[in-house]
């Protein structure tokens, strides 16, 4: 039987309709709305699609944002001044600086300068920290690691107990979904470029996460039969029959493996739109628990 596929934009929409009745209600009961800054340093154009659909997706939401685009030589002191002024700014419940940064930047200080309070990515190190350890809640976890538990929970696969692999290491989601997985009482291995014999491992997984950024890396013959796949890659491979000359995949050849999992995601329309309501739930929570003083 063909899996599940995984809606991935339907449970995003039902999570901004959610967050959307939240800030109805918060600007109802205080006369404040959830404000998120996003930061971005130069001009990538992948950087810059993402911190557009970010901001567009606030309005929908209701959420205030505040751009600030940088051009790409702005010095270090500059963007911590910008930083320090933001974790200052009442308005504002979360700041997002956009990664990555141009080499002459130290990403890990900057992520650092952030309030902990507004770290709506979960990149201070010391939420990331507290990720790290049990029963030490971090204040926010990173958005995609957390949209892939999310897609589990809301269709309603269990995972305490299964076997989970997570395909890649990144400190944006191969670490931070393993320790989630771990959390929630997975079994957990972590492979790498340097793991021997990966398709056998991967036959192992009752859960597969796979974010290697490697165009349909994951055959189907590599799927244990009946398992959970999120496939968090975005990856553009030529296609001449395509108008803009490419498409996207993930890192699981998809036709494949949907003849053999029980359930899976697709690229596009699966893990990407999770990410950013994320961000938005993120940013509506560190604005709750301002208001609420904790
Ligand atoms: N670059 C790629 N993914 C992300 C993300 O989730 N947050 C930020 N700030 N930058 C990114």
């Amino acid at each position: 039987m063909p899996a599940q596929i995984i809606d991935g934009k339907a449970i995003a929409a039902a999570i901004r309709g959610e967050i959307k009745a939240e800030v109805e209600a918060m600007k109802a009961a205080s006369g404040q709305v959830p404000g998120l800054a996003t930061v971005l340093v130069g001009e990538r154009k992948d950087s810059q699609t993402y911190v557009r659909m970010k901001k567009k997706a606030c309005a929908e939401v209701g959420l205030n944002s505040f751009s600030y685009d940088l051009p790409e030589d702005v010095s270090q002191e500059e963007l911590l001044k910008l930083v320090q002024d933001l974790n200052a700014n009442s308005d504002v419940h979360g700041i997002l600086v956009q990664l990555p940064l141009p080499d002459h930047l130290d990403t890990e200080t900057i992520l650092s300068a952030i309030s902990l309070e507004k770290d709506v990515d979960g990149f201070h190190p010391v939420n990331i920290g507290r990720l790290s350890m049990k029963q030490r809640e971090p204040l926010f976890v990173p958005c995609t690691p957390k949209g892939c538990i999310e897609l589990l929970d809301r269709t309603g696969i269990e995972i305490e107990g299964k076997q989970a692999v997570v395909l890649g290491r990144s400190n944006i989601v191969g670490l931070p979904v393993a320790m989630l997985l771990l959390h929630r009482h997975a079994t957990l291995t972590i492979c790498h470029s340097r793991t021997r014999d990966l398709p056998q491992v991967v036959r192992q997984a009752d859960i597969l996460i796979a974010a290697v950024g490697r165009a349909e890396m994951v055959r189907g013959d590599w799927i244990k039969p009946g398992a959970a796949i999120i496939d968090v890659g975005i990856n553009a491979v030529d296609d001449p029959t395509n108008e803009r000359g490419y498409r996207l995949v993930g890192d699981v050849a998809f036709d494949e493996a949907k003849e053999i999992a029980g359930a899976i995601t697709p690229v596009p329309g699966g893990v990407g739109p999770m990410t950013i309501a994320m961000l938005l739930r993120n940013t509506t929570d560190g604005a709750k628990r301002t208001l609420a003083g904790a």
